[in-house]
């Protein structure tokens, strides 16, 4: 079912680094977007994959982690993510890319959540950094990285308690808690 994908889409981000994403799946899950519904047809959207030890070593340094939680400074060796695909955006095809690269990720993860994977969309990154790491021409802005593996966390989604706090928080057991506004606060018009 769509919605028991959708709530096990959570972000996930802590992972098995060891249990290898192979580079079939990260084709497969960017088919995915492929035929992702695109502002104009225009498609603009390019990828880059990584799923092996050296290329996600250059990818991770300039990814940025769970700015709520702040003591904690994203996965340690060990538990990173075993694979990532970087979404640019190719300016020669397109200068805006809407919302495009939203949909795009969302399809992956979902494909990812499927196959019994998950991940973390990222998109505080460090790009100039990513740019020269990859070697990533000028051409194509980087629009979001998506971190990807066998999640090693639990997470668990919340209502939105009355003091309206959105941050999400870890408990003391590691479980990762996601509080959501509830569907008769996000419902303002009938
Ligand atoms: C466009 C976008 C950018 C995000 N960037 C980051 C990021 O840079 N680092 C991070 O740890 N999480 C990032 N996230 C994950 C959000 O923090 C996460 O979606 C939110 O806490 C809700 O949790 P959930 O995805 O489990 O529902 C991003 C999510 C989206 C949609």
């Amino acid at each position: 079912m769509l919605g028991d994908l959708i709530r096990k889409n959570r972000s996930y981000r802590r992972f098995y680094q060891d249990t290898p994403v192979s580079i079939e799946t990260l084709r497969a899950l960017v088919d995915l977007a492929r035929l992702s519904a695109s502002a104009g047809n225009r498609q603009p959207l390019k990828y880059i994959l990584s799923c092996s030890a050296e290329m996600n070593a250059r990818i991770f340094p300039h990814t940025r982690w769970a700015g709520y939680l702040k003591d904690w400074g994203g996965p340690a060796e060990g538990e990173r993510p075993a694979a990532y695909i970087v979404i640019l955006g190719d300016t020669e095809i397109s200068k805006d890319f809407g919302c495009d690269h939203g949909i795009a990720a969302q399809s992956i993860m979902l494909g990812a959540v499927e196959r019994g994977l998950g991940g973390c969309m990222i998109g505080a990154l460090d790009r100039d950094g990513l740019r020269q790491a990859l070697g990533i021409p000028e051409r194509y802005e980087i629009l979001l990285v998506l971190a990807l593996g066998k999640p090693r966390e639990t997470v668990v989604i919340e209502d939105v308690g009355p003091d309206g706090d959105i941050k999400y928080y870890r408990d003391a057991d590691g479980v990762h808690h996601v509080p959501k506004r509830r569907l008769e606060d996000v419902i303002v018009g009938r």
